[in-house]
Parts: structure tokens; C-alpha cells; sequence
């Protein structure tokens, strides 16, 4: 495990926590964490340029910005100067608590040409941060986020959470994976409710388009499938599963992830297409992240705060 840089001294003022973007959940890490709410002014000129102010003192003081990091090209760089500026006025340590951590899913030069971006991103994040805390990065081709980041990072598993959601809303649940890559969750969900679970295959056609494998699921017709993943993007990968469950004659799925992006109608399309209910972490702001992550982030800084 690495470590971080910098020391947490005894008796030193509390630490200050910067919401950007996440503010509601942000406020119960910091009172998790007895943080003190950051005095600072984050804005843009009329050029489109990112302008901090911190009125809260930070020297020597450890910074925790918590931010959403979905539709991250817009959102990163207030983040990075942010922590530039902290780093700046002598923070001691500067750590960010990304609830969806964006920029995993390039993780090959797939074609010719690509730019392995997961790589680029996490060497720009990691030159402004001490450490990083996250929720279920979506890790394929990488084995940890050591792999990836250089500064040290606790990743929060939110399958206990998704695990309790669902035994307390579904009767019957069979726990479907719609590709090789979501059998972490689904088997780890499945294995605590002590339920069923099929993984499904998925062959991507495009960024919106995917063809889900059929299987005979006709031993599960008086259960409820319960689709899991660890994203929904642009929710064609749950869209088609959707689809081609109910098409077999399956009760319609309750849909569950971890992190809900939900491009465009996302959301409608999967409830149009016969899914019962979706509901996700509150990893990204957006109505159904009804399953709060705030306690187990908080254990999650913790650990850098000793
Ligand atoms: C990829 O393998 C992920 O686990 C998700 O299945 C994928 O990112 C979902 O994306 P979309 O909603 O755009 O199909």
C-alpha cells in the first residue's frame, strides 16, 4: 500500500472539507469526519476561467475536497486548482474524496491510435492530491487503483450497501450481471443475500449500443431479476438486458448500481423499456441515488486522518 505525503500532527485544527458539486452528501462526510465546512469562493470569470478564494485559514491544516467527478471535463479543473491553491497556502495534506471516479473505462489502446486516457487522468489528479478516496472504481484491466494512481487511495466497496437495499425491497431476487464485467457485484451481492445469480454476455457495438447474450433463465419465472452493474452511462447496457429478460417472459427488473450517470433520457428510456425501478448510490447527484455512501467515505478518510 503507498503512502501518503505529509503529516497529520497531533492536536492540529480540524480538517477542512471543500464540497464541489456534491454538496448534500458532502456535508455528512464532514460532519463523519467533525471536518470543518472550507470558507471558499470557486467561480467563473465571464471568460470561462476557474477563480479560488479560501477565506477559511489553511495553513498546516489537512484539506478534503470532496467533489463530483461525473461529466468530468467540465468538473475537473475547479478541483485541480483548488487543490493547487490549498497546496499553495501550506495545506499539510491535500486528499479528494471522488465519489465516482471517471476516466476508468479507457483502460486499453483499444484501436490504433487511442489515448489510454485512465492513465493520463489519474497522473494529472495524482500531481495536486496526497491521496484519493473512491467508490467502486470501475477496475477491468486494471487489478487495483495502485496499478494506476501514484499517490495512495482507499476504494470503498458499496456491495454490502447495494446488498441491503435490495434485501429490503425485493422479494425473491435473482441477482443478473449483464456482462462478464459486473460478476464482482453481482456475485458479491448475491453471495450476501444468499440468492441466485446469472452473468449474462455482452458484445459492445458502439458507445450506446450493446447485444446482451440470451440465456434460459426460465428455472428463475417466479423470481424478481435484479439487474446490478457498477455504471449506468448512457444505459444501453441495461436497456438491452432490460429488454431481453421481460422479451422471455421475466417479471420486470429492478435495476441497481453503483454510480448512475444517466446521459441524456437514460433514466426514461430504462423505465420505458419495462424496468420496474432504478435505484443507485448517491455517488453522482441525480433522483434515484436513494443508497448513501457518505458513512462508508468517511471510514475511507478516516484511515489518512490518523
Ligand atoms: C462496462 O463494462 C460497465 O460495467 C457498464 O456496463 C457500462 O459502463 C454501462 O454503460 P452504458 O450504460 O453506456 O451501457
Amino acid at each position: 500500500m503507498k503512502r501518503a505525503r505529509g503529516r497529520h500532527s497531533r492536536g492540529a485544527a480540524r480538517p477542512l472539507l471543500v464540497a464541489l458539486g456534491w454538496e448534500d452528501p458532502a456535508a455528512r462526510l464532514g460532519n463523519a469526519l467533525r471536518a470543518e465546512p472550507a470558507r471558499i469562493a470557486v467561480r467563473r470569470f465571464p471568460d470561462g476561467e476557474t477563480y479560488v478564494r479560501f477565506d477559511s485559514a489553511v495553513e498546516g491544516r489537512a484539506v478534503v475536497i470532496a467533489a463530483d467527478l461525473s461529466r468530468p471535463d467540465e468538473k475537473i479543473l475547479p478541483v485541480l486548482w483548488t487543490a493547487a491553491t490549498a497546496r499553495d497556502l501550506g495545506a499539510a495534506r491535500v486528499g479528494l474524496v471522488a465519489p465516482y471516479l471517471p476516466y476508468m473505462r479507457q483502460d486499453a489502446r483499444f484501436q490504433a491510435g487511442e489515448g489510454i486516457t485512465s492513465r493520463y487522468f489519474a497522473q494529472t489528479v495524482s500531481a495536486h492530491i496526497d491521496w484519493l478516496v473512491t467508490v467502486d472504481p470501475h477496475l477491468h484491466r486494471y487489478r487495483s487503483l495502485d496499478d494506476l494512481y501514484p499517490v495512495p487511495s482507499r476504494v470503498v466497496s458499496a456491495a454490502p450497501l447495494l446488498a441491503e437495499w435490495i434485501g429490503a425491497h425485493v422479494q425473491a431476487p435473482l441477482l443478473v450481471g449483464p456482462d462478464a464485467e459486473s460478476e464482482q457485484w453481482t456475485g458479491s451481492v448475491a453471495g450476501l443475500l444468499d440468492a441466485p445469480s446469472v452473468v449474462l454476455s455482452k458484445t459492445r457495438l458502439s458507445d450506446r449500443e450493446v447485444r446482451v447474450s440470451d440465456a434460459d433463465l426460465s428455472a428463475w419465472r417466479d423470481c424478481t431479476p435484479v439487474l446490478v452493474d457498477d455504471v449506468i452511462s448512457t444505459g444501453g447496457t441495461m436497456i438491452e438486458t432490460v429488454r431481453s429478460l421481460v422479451k422471455r417472459g421475466l417479471p420486470g427488473p429492478v435495476c441497481v448500481a453503483v454510480h448512475g450517470i444517466f446521459v441524456g433520457g437514460a433514466r426514461e428510456e430504462l423505465l420505458a423499456a419495462g424496468c420496474r425501478r432504478v435505484v443507485t448510490c448517491n455517488t453522482v447527484p441525480n433522483p434515484t441515488g436513494e443508497i448513501d455512501v457518505t458513512a462508508l467515505l468517511a471510514e475511507g478518510v478516516q484511515s489518512f486522518m490518523a
